[in-house]
C-alpha cells in the first residue's frame, strides 16, 4: 500500500509528503483516478527494483511525467493542479522559461566542474544581499547536508557538543535531525527519541528536545544546560505551525544572553515567506541559516549561511587550524543548479511578486475555512498564505503533541478525494506557487467544495 510501515508513515506524515491517497480510496470505496496501462506497468516495475516501489518520498503510486506552470501530468495523461510542488521547490511554478533558458545555456557549456564557477559566485552575493544573517555562504547539495554542517558549525564554535531542537521539527534525515521529529510516544522534554533504527546510541545523548511555541519550558531547558549546548535549531515556521508572539525573540534573546549559536532551518521557508525568508517576515535575525528548496529551483543545491565569525571556520586562513571546518561536497555550488537558482531569484524580485503569492495562498486558506464551516465540519486551517494545511480538530494547534490530536483519517480522505478531482498535494501541506493562476485557483475551489461535500456524506 502507499505508507509501508509505520515509521515511513509517521515520518513522511509529519513532513508532509506522505501521499495516502490510494489507501484512503480504497477504505472510502471511492473511484479511482484513470490509471493507464503504461502507468499500471511503471507501478509494478518500481515494485519490483525498488524498495517499497518508490524513491522513498511518496508512497502513492502516481508517476508523474511532466510540470508546467502550476500543474502536472501523471503517465496516464490526468492533470492536476500541483500544490506538492517537487515538496516545495517550484515555487515560481514548473518548467519556468527563464529558468529553462538559465539552465540550458549553462548545460550546453558543461554541468559540473568541482572548481569555483560564475553562477555559484553571483549566486553566494545575491543570497548574501538577501538574507539578514548571511554575511557568507556554503553551497552544498542537500538539505540533510546544510543542517549536519550547521550543528557541527556551532559546535566548532562553542567547543561545545549538544544541540536543542524542537519536537516536531524536521531537519533532514541526518542522524542528529532524526531525534523526536515525530515521536509516536513522546518522552518527558529535554529527552530524545530516535526517529530511525540505526542510530548511535551516542548520538541520542548529544541532543536535548524542547516544545515548539513554549518558550518558559524551552527556556528553563536552555539555562540548565548552557554550559553544555553548542547551539539551537528550529524551523522558524515549524511544519505548518507558525511561532506565538514572542517565541521567537525569546529563543533569539536567552540564545544571545548565553552566546549560544541560533540556527534557523529555513530550507522550507527561504525565499518563499519573504525574499529574506521567514528571519525577514518574522524579524528575528539567527547567527546561522540553511537554505534550500526554492534556492535552486528544482535542482539539488542548498546553502548554509551565517554571520561571519561563524562562517569563518570554513576558512582555512581565517580559522585557528585546529578549528578549521573542512567541507567538500562534488556538486556542491554546482553551475547549472546556481543558474536555475539565479533565474529564480530574479524572477522572485519582481515587483509584486510576493503580493501575488500572498493574494493567492490567502484566497485558498480563506476559502478552504470557509467551505470548513459553511460544512460545520471542526477543522482549522493553519499557516501562512504561501504555506498552510487544514487539521480536523477544534482544539488549539501550536506544536507537535497539540497536532496529534487531529483526526489523520479524515485529512487522508480528504486529500485522496482532491486528487480524484485533479488537485495534487502531500498528505500534509498546501504549497503555493507564483505560477497559480485564475484557472488554477477557481479548479482547486469547486474541488475543495465537491470534496467537502463528499466528507460530509
Ligand atoms: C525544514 C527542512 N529542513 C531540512 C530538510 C531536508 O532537506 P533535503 O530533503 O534536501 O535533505 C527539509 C526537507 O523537506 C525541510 O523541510
Amino acid at each position: 500500500m502507499i505508507c509501508y510501515n509505520r515509521l515511513a508513515r509517521e515520518w513522511l506524515r509529519e513532513q508532509g509528503e506522505c501521499l495516502d491517497a490510494t489507501e484512503a480510496q480504497e477504505e472510502a470505496k471511492l473511484p479511482e483516478r484513470n490509471v493507464s496501462d503504461r502507468e499500471r506497468a511503471l507501478i509494478a516495475k518500481a515494485r519490483q527494483f525498488m524498495p517499497g516501489g518508490s524513491l522513498g518520498n511518496l508512497f502513492g503510486g502516481v508517476v508523474i511525467s511532466e510540470g508546467y506552470r502550476g500543474r502536472v501530468k501523471d503517465v496516464s495523461g490526468n492533470e492536476y493542479v500541483d500544490f506538492l510542488l517537487g515538496s516545495g521547490p517550484m515555487l515560481i511554478g514548473h518548467a519556468h522559461p527563464e529558468v529553462v533558458d538559465a539552465v540550458r545555456e549553462q548545460i550546453e557549456r558543461g554541468t559540473t566542474f568541482f572548481a569555483d564557477n560564475e553562477n555559484a559566485i553571483r549566486l553566494a552575493e545575491e543570497t548574501v544581499e538577501a538574507v539578514p544573517c548571511a554575511d557568507k555562504v556554503r553551497f552544498c547539495s542537500t538539505g540533510s547536508e546544510a543542517t549536519l554542517y550547521a550543528m557541527r558549525t556551532a559546535r566548532a564554535f562553542r567547543k561545545r557538543d549538544k544541540i536543542l531542537k524542537f519536537e516536531g521539527g524536521f531537519h533532514g534525515m541526518n542522524d542528529y535531525a532524526l531525534m523526536s521529529m515525530a515521536p509516536a510516544h513522546p518522552q518527558d522534554f529535554p529527552h530524545p527519541t530516535p526517529d530511525s533504527p540505526g542510530i548511535p546510541k551516542s548520538v541520542q545523548s548529544e541532543m536535548l528536545i524542547a516544545p515548539f511555541n513554549d518558550i518558559e519550558t524551552t527556556s528553563a531547558i536552555i539555562d540548565r544546560y548552557h554550559n553544555e549546548l553548542a547551539g539551537v535549531i528550529v524551523e522558524p515556521f515549524q511544519r505548518l505551525l507558525p511561532p506565538k508572539p514572542g517565541f521567537l525573540e525569546g529563543l533569539r534573546q536567552i540564545t544571545e544572553m548565553y552566546e549560544i549559536p541560533l540556527i534557523f532551518d529555513e530550507v522550507v521557508t527561504g525565499f518563499r515567506f519573504s525574499y529574506g525568508g521567514a528571519q525577514e517576515y518574522y524579524g528575528v535575525t539567527p547567527d546561522l541559516c540553511t537554505l534550500g528548496k526554492a534556492i535552486a529551483g528544482g535542482f539539488p543545491l542548498t546553502a548554509l549561511v551565517g554571520r561571519d565569525e561563524l562562517m569563518d571556520h570554513f576558512d582555512p586562513v581565517a580559522s585557528e587550524s585546529e578549528s578549521f571546518l573542512p567541507q567538500i561536497g562534488t556538486l556542491s555550488g554546482n553551475p547549472v543548479a546556481a543558474a536555475a537558482g539565479l533565474a529564480t531569484l530574479r524572477v522572485l524580485r519582481r515587483e509584486g511578486t510576493y503580493e501575488r503569492l500572498f493574494e493567492v495562498g490567502r484566497q485558498l486558506k480563506d476559502t478552504l475555512q470557509r467551505l470548513l464551516d459553511e460544512a460545520e465540519i471542526p477543522a482549522q486551517v493553519i499557516g501562512e498564505a504561501p504555506l498552510f494545511d487544514v487539521f480536523f480538530t477544534e482544539g488549539e494547534i501550536s506544536d507537535y503533541r497539540s497536532t496529534l490530536q487531529a483526526d489523520r483519517a479524515l485529512a487522508s480522505r480528504f486529500t485522496a478525494l482532491l486528487l480524484d478531482r485533479g488537485v495534487l498535494r502531500g498528505s500534509t501541506k498546501f504549497y503555493i506557487s507564483t505560477a497559480h493562476d485564475a484557472a488554477d485557483i477557481e479548479h482547486t475551489v469547486q474541488a475543495f467544495a465537491s470534496a467537502i461535500d463528499a466528507l460530509k456524506g
